[in-house]
């Protein structure tokens, strides 16, 4: 039986492929969701990728899973950066975090892109890999939990 994983995309995320592809590459938001679902089928996980602009949203999103205590694949995108609320509701999982960015925002030139709210909940962070590290944080994931 798969497993449900939650691969939660964060704002201006659905622009994909259109959105500064010098950074993030030319993969855009629906061919990004069809990969992480047939990754996570070769893996044994039952994927559903999600994006959204909106902070409540997400912090819904991520209240459900700790509820149902369904991991969770996060880009955070900007709120990454500074969502206090998006810390709380992280601090709320209970099975595996693992954060994910296409670019590498510790290496990127604005400082503020150098701290994040989600790393430490998060059981490992895979940054910089553009769309394959999805693929990691997926397999991250499926290593964590069969134990
Ligand atoms: C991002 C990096 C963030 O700094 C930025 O705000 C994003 C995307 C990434 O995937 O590289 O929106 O999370």
């Amino acid at each position: 039986m798969s497993v449900p994983v939650l691969v939660l995309n964060g704002p201006n995320l659905g622009r994909l492929g259109r959105r500064q592809p010098e950074i993030y590459g030319t993969t855009t938001h629906d061919e990004l969701a069809e990969r992480c679902r047939a990754w996570g089928a070769d893996l044994g996980l039952d994927v559903e990728v999600r994006q959204t602009n909106h902070e409540g949203v997400l912090l819904d999103w991520l209240n459900d899973a700790a509820d149902a205590a369904t991991p969770v694949v996060l880009n955070a995108a900007a709120w990454t950066h500074y969502s206090w609320a998006v810390y709380d509701a992280c601090a709320q999982l209970t099975a595996p975090l693992v954060e994910v960015h296409l670019s590498d925002p510790s290496q990127r030139p604005e400082v503020f892109r150098h701290t994040s709210v989600v790393t430490p909940h998060a059981a490992d962070v895979v940054a910089g890999l553009g769309v394959d590290g999805y693929r990691v944080a997926l397999e991250t994931v499926a290593r964590l939990i069969s134990g």
